[in-house]
């Protein structure tokens, strides 16, 4: 029996330290904690046979099974911190930083080239001391028609080409209504840029229900014709980076006199091309609405047309930005295709 008994200790011992030597995991030492000292574990087994020792040997059995549930229980804990050790340090190896690296590449988005042409051409302005302006885009028929001297039978109020609310008020056909607002808002002298949406019934090819323009007017004493030849020329070769050439046309606008119509020697082809798609063959493209501010206009700013004069222009932001940016439709400044707007368009055209 006691022969057996120190064998049977010897063999749990090896048994425990092989598999310990084996052991590579938290779990794995669980599995030898189960194997070893739970209730039904070896040395428990070993320890609850103690008893049927015969009482000489119990004391040296005793110790010497003392000293293997001391090993056991060591071990396991010892082998236990270190492999909690090693995986902390692996984790943090992981996930350790390295600030030094060189960042991962980002996507950058661009301005709407609309929106770019607005802030270009704005810029321009206030380098010649505009100021901006503002005004509601549902306006009252007074600001978009009445004090811009569109009388009430004149065929731009007609329904067919404005939008109108129920209640008489209406989307804006023109930047024209801030016009008015600023006279009656800062008085005179003036000099203000406004660039927003403005609403037609027009919906094909090269129209858009909505559209952007740029106003613009001065207002002080006795301002000549050729300030606002000056300050378009001035604009338009700024903004398109070279001296094009330009033409006045005669036109109509009931809120100034004389009106005239700017064309610009067309971007594309400077007139030498008879089947350019931009100007088709014509030579010239029209940019610009303006003329000197008709007395009636002043007068409803509440401003003396006697002491007073000046010129208002409203340039077509959409348009400009085509020729700008070498956009060929329209329709691609409104359908929200991200991918071809980030892309930008600083160095386009
Ligand atoms: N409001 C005019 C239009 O929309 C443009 C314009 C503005 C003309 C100012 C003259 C003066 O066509």
């Amino acid at each position: 029996m006691q022969e057996g008994q120190e064998l049977n200790i010897g063999a749990v011992r090896d048994s425990f330290r092989e598999s310990l030597a084996n052991a590579r995991t938290l779990q794995d030492l669980d599995e030898l904690r189960v194997k070893f000292t739970s209730k039904k574990g070896e040395l428990t087994l070993l320890l609850r046979s103690l008893g049927k020792l015969p009482q000489d040997q119990r004391k040296t059995a005793g110790q010497e099974l003392n000293t293997l549930r001391d090993e056991i229980e060591s071990q396991l804990e010892q082998t236990s911190k270190k492999i909690r050790d090693s995986q902390n340090e692996q984790q943090e190896i992981n996930e350790k930083i390295d600030v030094t690296l060189p960042e991962k590449g980002r996507s950058v988005g661009a301005f709407h080239p609309v929106i770019q042409t607005m802030h270009e051409i704005a810029n321009i302005m206030q380098g010649l001391g505009y100021s901006v302006a503002t005004g509601p885009e549902k306006e009252e028929e007074f600001y978009n028609f009445e004090c811009l001297n569109v009388p009430s039978w004149h065929p731009a109020r007609d329904m067919q080409d404005t939008f109108y609310f129920q209640d008489g008020t209406l989307l804006r056909t023109h930047t024209s209504p801030v016009q008015v607002r600023s006279m009656l808002k800062y008085g005179a002298p003036l000099r203000i840029i406004c660039p927003g949406k403005v609403y037609r019934r027009d919906n094909d090819t090269t129209h858009s229900p909505m559209f952007n323009q740029m106003e613009g007017l001065l207002i002080d004493k006795n301002v000549p014709f050729s300030v606002m030849k000056g300050t378009m020329s001035e604009m338009l070769n700024a903004f398109f980076g070279r001296s094009l050439r330009y033409r006045f046309r005669a036109s109509y606008f009931p809120f100034t006199e004389p009106s005239m119509e700017l064309d610009i020697e067309c971007v594309e082809c400077s007139g030498h091309d008879e089947h350019c798609r931009v100007c088709h063959g014509t030579g010239w493209l029209e940019v610009v609405g303006m003329g000197m501010v008709h007395p009636n206009v002043i007068r409803a700013g509440k401003i003396d047309p006697e002491v007073y004069n000046g010129f208002a222009f409203g340039i077509g932001l959409d348009r400009m930005a085509m020729l700008k940016y070498g956009i060929s439709d329209l329709r691609l400044l409104f359908d929200g295709n991200v991918s071809y707007f980030l892309s930008g368009f600083e160095e386009a055209k």
